[in-house]
């Protein structure tokens, strides 16, 4: 029995140390840690359990039978964050660079389909050379089943992708899928083809970096969510994402103790200047109104005239989606639309109330935003609004002009509670815009075409540059002083805590993607 007790101990040790000391120091010295390193900062002390230690790839092929290291380049498990369970796998980048082969791939099919059945929280930590180059179309198949279980589990359970090293080829479409990709600066890339390939095709001249790194996906693309400089910064903010969403779709988040007496915010008052076309950061507006003003906003580089992420309101999650005047006065365009549509969507999917903040002057206009698609991609944000059964929650602060005023949350598409700051201009479009088309002959005929403009604009100032003609229809539901935004946002929080909302039965709908 001792010596089979000691082979386990060996094997142990051979596993865990994968591809060996110099290609372990050799991950170091490129400022990365190694699979294990990660789990360790990722889990719970002591709460790891891992799966399939000792698999091996089946290749003969390329002398590859006569190179086995156990566990085949990923460590594959479940852990806990925070004391709940997470389904996890790391791939190990000093095992043939942590290629993807046939085994490896089954492991990480097989954390996944554990993750279904028992309806917990997927995290994979990237760091790949792509598909296993000696196992050829084994890989490839290998790769077809996990997006397949990453499609089948969207919506189910919460899927976490952080691209820790290489990621390359068609591997990008596993974190694509899923519903929020982390990244660290330097040490980490995504591109579907790399800068030799893209050399020859397109005879452009780009570094590895400049084509798919960390920063160019939070600013330019949209890929990714977060970004950091150093990857346990970036392993520890995945832990705060759970803590704010549920285990699955079947789940509420978890409730944190907030015991702080509620009180007004006067703060609130003076935010919004006198001068409506003046711009302010609505980040201001939402520390106000989450606990702590702890805001854990999503995407922060990308579009950023709309600003969405997470709080918590009396310990209870909430998604919050805000236009931000201060960039584009938040305007609604493409990339804002698609940004906050994917967002309102994950909300939805896993039982996080919306609360929307509304300063917005419309959609964008030009050809670029027209023959990009603003119709199309605008639409992904209204759908989104318009499916979604959670708790709605919108406070329209300034603008809310035409279409804009419909899809960001409107009373018509099953908000909840809809309320209005009495600075609120709820209009199909700004008074200027609108005086000089309805009351074009006028302006033009007249002998003081200045003078009749601005009485005309006066008199539509005075009639729709507020809240209460939308109050008067019962559009909005209450005109409420600032300072009491976030007592009005936690009795609509309470009220709607039983809230039953379903959507006709069906297939699927069809976003236009
Ligand atoms: C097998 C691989 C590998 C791969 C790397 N290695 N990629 N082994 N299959 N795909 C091995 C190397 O042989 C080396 O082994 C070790 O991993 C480390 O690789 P290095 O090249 O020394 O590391 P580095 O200089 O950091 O470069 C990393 C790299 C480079 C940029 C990822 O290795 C690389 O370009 N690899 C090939 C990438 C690729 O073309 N993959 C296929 C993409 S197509 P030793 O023994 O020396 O340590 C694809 C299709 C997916 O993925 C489709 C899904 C639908």
């Amino acid at each position: 029995m001792n010596n089979k007790i000691e082979k386990l101990i060996e094997l142990n040790r051979l596993a865990e140390l994968g591809g060996g000391e110099d290609r372990i120091n050799s991950q170091h010295k490129k400022g990365k840690l190694t699979a294990r390193e990660r789990l360790e900062i990722l889990l719970d002390p002591g709460s790891f359990v891992e799966v399939d230690k000792f698999v091996v790839h089946q290749c003969v092929d390329f002398g590859m039978s006569e190179q086995k290291i156990l566990g085949d380049g990923v460590v594959v498990g479940f852990g806990q964050i925070d004391g709940r369970d997470v389904a996890v796998f790391s791939q190990d980048f000093t095992v043939f660079g942590g290629s993807l082969s046939e085994m490896h791939a089954k492991k990480i099919c097989k954390i996944m389909d554990m993750a279904m059945k028992l309806g917990i929280p997927i995290i994979g930590l990237n760091d790949s050379g792509g598909a296993r180059i000696q196992e050829g179309v084994s890989s490839l198949g290998g790769y077809a089943e996990i997006f397949l279980r990453n499609t089948l589990c969207s919506g189910l359970v919460p899927q976490i992708s952080a691209v820790l090293g290489p990621c390359a080829g068609g591997a990008v479409y596993s974190p694509a899928i899923t519903d929020f990709i982390f990244m660290v600066r330097n040490t980490s890339y995504m591109f579907v083809t790399g800068p030799n390939v893209v050399k020859t095709v397109t005879h452009e001249e780009v570094t590895f970096d400049e084509l798919g790194g960390a920063d160019v996906h939070a600013r330019k693309s949209g890929v990714v969510h977060f970004i950091y400089d150093d990857e346990e910064s970036c392993l520890k903010d995945i832990r705060r994402l759970v803590s704010y969403i549920p285990q699955n779709c079947d789940e509420e988040p978890p409730l944190y103790e907030y015991t702080k007496p509620e009180s007004k915010i006067p703060e609130l008052i003076n935010i919004i200047p006198e001068n409506p076309n003046l711009p302010y950061d609505v980040k201001d507006i939402i520390k106000y109104i989450i606990d702590y003003n702890e805001f854990f906003e999503v995407q922060s580089e990308f579009a950023p005239n709309i600003v969405v992420g997470f709080g918590r309101i009396k310990g209870r999650s909430v998604g919050i989606i805000a236009n931000q005047p201060a960039v584009l006065a938040g305007v609604l365009d493409i990339n804002s639309s698609i940004k906050g549509a994917r967002f309102v969507r994950f909300c939805d999917a896993f039982n996080i109330p919306l609360i929307v903040l509304v300063d917005v002057p419309g959609f964008m206009p030009g050809t670029d935003q027209e023959w990009g698609g603003i119709i199309r991609n605008g639409a992904k944000l209204l759908y989104a609004f318009c499916e979604a059964t959670v708790p709605k929650i919108t406070i329209i602060l300034r603008k809310a002009y035409g279409g804009a005023y419909d899809v960001m949350n409107s009373k018509h598409i099953r908000g909840d509670f809809n309320f209005a700051w009495p600075s609120a201009e709820i209009a199909v479009m700004g008074p200027k815009g609108a005086v000089e088309i309805i009351f074009k002959r006028e302006i033009d005929n007249a002998e003081n075409p200045e003078m009749v403009l601005n009485n005309k604009l006066q008199q539509y100032i005075d009639k729709f540059a507020n809240p209460f003609v939308a109050a008067e229809k019962g559009y909005i539901d209450e005109v409420i002083f600032p300072d009491e935004t976030r007592i009005k946002i936690i009795k609509a929080l309470e009220l709607t805590r039983t809230k039953v909302d379903k959507n006709p039965r069906k297939k699927h709908g069809n976003i236009p993607l």
